[in-house]
């Protein structure tokens, strides 16, 4: 019995790094899956491999999301968990964000987790209730300056889904809401980072152990089996919450390495 054995999950940003990687353990411990992206070719491909269903989808654009979720309701016969994945980043400071960057970066992430939520929830309390899963990250907790309109996004990530719990616990609808907050992350997302503020190239999805070891990154699965985690009915008091996932680094950044 796998520990999201008979679960409906939306995955966004399925066809890359962490929603890949979501989508496939979501899929092992028992969930049907829907992945969506505007990747189609590779969310195709991954969806085939783990016996999941593909939705070509930008978060971005509301009504995508209504057909997204009334077809799985209809196909799949319920939501319950939905994981708002999908983002970009932009490296640009204050001084170089333009206005296209800062509106795109909050449509994507802001728009994108608002739109899921909003749309999600009526389908998860039909349902009996659900968890709603919001990829923040260690950006919303200290900012950083090279990802000015990220970090806000990310911010107000983190404070929307304190404002869903807060709705959902004084509904009683048995909706849950928290907000996931990775520091670095073997990705491509997390590639193109590095490679764009000098540091190591990579040419494939993920860097050499030794390399990930050496710049402290993650790997994706450690943010899937959180995810899993949030998902599945072991959670069921966990509302509300920022769960950091970064090895320390943030409280390192906060406290300094001598935990002064
Ligand atoms: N990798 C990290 O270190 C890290 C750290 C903190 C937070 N995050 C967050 O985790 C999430 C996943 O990041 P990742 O590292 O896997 O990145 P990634 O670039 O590997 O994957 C992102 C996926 O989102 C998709 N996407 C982009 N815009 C989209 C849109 N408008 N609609 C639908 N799909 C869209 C992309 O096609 C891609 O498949 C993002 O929200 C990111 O901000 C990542």
């Amino acid at each position: 019995m796998g520990r999201v054995e008979g679960k409906v999950a939306i995955v966004t940003g399925a066809a890359s790094g962490l929603g890949a990687a979501d989508a496939r353990l979501l899929a092992a411990e028992g969930a049907s899956v829907v992945m969506t992206d505007i990747n189609v070719e590779a969310g195709e491909a991954i969806a085939r491999e783990i016996g999941a269903e593909f939705f070509e989808h930008d978060v971005s654009h509301e009504p995508s999301w209504r057909q997204l979720i009334a077809e799985t309701v209809e196909r799949l016969g319920g939501l319950d968990i939905l994981v708002n994945n999908a983002g970009i980043a932009i490296i640009a400071d204050i001084e170089n964000t333009t206005s296209e960057i800062w509106r795109r970066t909050l449509a994507v992430h802001l728009d994108g987790t608002f739109f899921g939520c909003h749309h999600a929830l009526p389908a998860m309390a039909a349902s009996g209730g659900g968890s709603l899963i919001n990829m923040s990250s260690t950006a919303a907790l200290v900012g950083i300056a090279p990802y000015l309109a990220y970090s806000a996004a990310k911010g107000g990530i983190r404070s929307m889904t304190k404002a869903i719990a807060a709705h959902c616990r004084s509904r009683r609808n048995n909706v849950r809401c928290n907000s996931v907050h990775p520091g670095s992350i073997d990705t491509p997302m997390v590639h193109a980072a590095l490679d764009g503020l000098g540091g190591p190239k990579s040419n494939g999805e993920h860097f050499p152990e030794d390399v990930r070891r050496r710049l402290g990154l993650g790997e994706a699965v450690d943010v899937a089996q959180l995810v899993l985690f949030l998902g599945s009915d072991e959670s069921k008091h966990i509302s509300g919450a920022e769960m950091v996932i970064d090895n320390g680094d943030t409280v390192v950044q906060l406290s300094g390495p001598g935990g002064n």
